[in-house]
């Protein structure tokens, strides 16, 4: 099965198997998706081929996620799925990636049977020649090294025809802060930024082929560093590079249309941020800014470095850099020492705030984490009724937000067909996002593609978490005329 081939280096080299095919699954944030989406270049560039299915793959990879869920009992069941391919073709090479991977190191080896590699997300690298050294008969093996020492990041290969709309590109890694309740730090290390000029050069190249959007993605992505840039505003530790980033992106990339980041820690969302906001004017205008708590009590216990009233400046100053910038937020319910109070803080925060969505978790306690050490004594009943009275809460402000909407000429980056597309009756169902990031659903005929279209679509109707938009013809003519295809939509990009 296996094939060895000498390098022009003269060192000896490993090439992927005959038949080389894997199956990737991805679980978790849009870190992990960028870190599968890198893991795929990797192994494309030594011959492996994606396919859709475990069934046909000579390497199934895993790329996990610990922060919420029970990470290993899934991670478990997925691999165990796998058994009966396992057992009928020995030569199945199962790895797993990702937080799990960085986590549990080489315990996981003996606690999951059926793993052969486990992968940290610092050695996304080594990953081809791990797998080759499985299928020459290596006894199963774990690499989990933080890149402490040189440290570096995995550059994207937009591949011709194959580009997103919105393209995600790293611009830190690692977490410095250190929450109770979150095993970030320890799963993705301290915080490295990666040098402006690769960032840009980056962002770039995924507009030369052909995104629009970039989302700039980071564990606490507004802490950015970087000696090449103007220095903070300030001492204050709060301030950092991140704003110039912004701009400089901006400044340099001409042809990017659109730029958003995820996730900003509230610490940095500071008054030179906000101006960013105002002046940057392909930014986005809706920010991700997660509060986890409206309670000063819970935020302190929870270690997030500011407190309820800072919180609300902060926000009202982002809210204001636009007219109509929306915020959304992460909240985590059932935190240990969480009274009925402190949840009705939360909620009043929610209003108070004003914020259009919300993704609501119930605590979990995690490994590693300092909360371990605080009781995890609300119980599951009053998290589920929390969690619910959290959403419908977000959900009358949400629909409020949506209706307001109707009526509306938006642009829509259309990212492609609609999860909910059955290409039927003639008409397609395209999906794309406003600057403010709603999803916009529209209707087309269905010799046309709107993948990768900015468009203005007039908003017709809210669901409950998305619009409903419509193209008018007639406003489309008077529009310079983008050929996509033969007989393709007159749409234009925004200008
Ligand atoms: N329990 C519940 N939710 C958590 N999050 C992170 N750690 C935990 C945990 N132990 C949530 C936070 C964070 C989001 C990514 O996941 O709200 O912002």
């Amino acid at each position: 099965m296996k094939t060895w081939a000498r390098a022009s280096n003269e060192k000896l080299r490993y090439d992927a198997p005959v038949v080389s095919r894997y199956y990737l699954e991805t679980f978790g944030c849009q870190m992990n998706v960028h870190d599968s989406d890198r893991m795929g270049e990797v192994l494309r560039a030594h011959g492996w081929t994606a396919v859709d299915s475990a069934e046909d793959a000579e390497l199934v990879v895993f790329n996990t996620c610990s922060v919420r869920e029970k990470a290993e009992q899934k991670l478990r069941s997925e691999v165990g799925k796998l058994a009966p391919l396992k057992a009928a073709r020995p030569d199945l090479v199962i790895a797993v990636a990702g937080c799990v991977a960085q986590q549990e190191g080489e315990k996981l080896l003996k606690r999951v049977a059926h793993i052969d590699i486990v992968v940290g997300p610092d050695n996304i690298l080594e990953l081809p020649k791990l797998v080759q050294e499985q299928l020459a008969g290596a006894p199963p093996r774990a690499r989990t090294e933080f890149d402490l020492v040189e440290t570096s990041f995995l550059s994207a290969s937009p591949e011709a025809g194959r580009t997103p709309a919105s393209a995600m590109v790293t611009t830190m890694k690692g977490c410095d802060e250190r929450c109770s309740f979150c095993i970030v730090p320890y799963t993705r290390g301290p915080e490295r930024y990666r040098p402006a000029a690769e960032i840009v050069n980056e962002v770039a190249k995924w507009v030369s082929s052909g995104a629009q959007e970039v989302l700039l993605l980071g564990q606490t992505v507004d802490s950015y560093r970087d000696e090449s840039l103007p220095p903070p505003e300030s001492d204050n530790p709060d301030e950092s590079q991140f704003p110039s980033l912004l701009r400089v992106i901006a400044e340099s990339v001409p042809g990017l249309k659109r730029l958003r980041y995820t996730s900003p820690h509230p610490r940095h969302a500071t008054a030179s941020l906000a101006r960013a906001h105002a002046e940057v004017g392909i930014l986005a205008h809706h920010i991700h800014l997660p509060v986890q708590s409206g309670s000063n009590r819970v935020l302190k216990r929870m270690i997030r470095r500011y407190t309820r009233e800072e919180f609300v400046i902060r926000a009202r100053r982002l809210l204001a850099a636009q007219p109509d910038m929306t915020m959304s937020t992460d909240i985590i319910v059932g935190f240990p020492g969480e009274t009925d109070e402190d949840f009705e803080a939360t909620l009043s925060l929610i209003r108070e705030v004003g914020f259009t969505a919300l993704f609501g978790f119930k605590y979990s306690p995690r490994p590693y984490t300092p909360a371990l050490h605080l009781v995890d004594d609300v119980p599951e009943s009053v998290k589920a009724q929390r969690l619910a009275r959290l959403f419908e809460t977000i959900e009358l402000q949400g629909a409020a937000h949506l209706q307001g909407l109707i009526g509306r000429q938006e642009w829509v980056l259309f990212e492609g067909a609609s999860k909910t597309d059955k290409n039927v009756g003639g008409l397609r169902r395209f999906q794309g996002r406003t600057l403010r990031n709603e999803i916009v659903h529209v209707q087309i005929p269905s010799e046309y593609d709107l993948t990768n279209v900015m468009a203005l679509a007039t908003i017709a109707r809210a669901n409950k978490h998305s619009l409903e938009g419509e193209l008018e013809g007639d406003r489309m003519e008077t529009l310079p005329r983008r050929m996509r295809t033969s007989r393709s939509l007159p749409l234009v990009r925004q200008t």
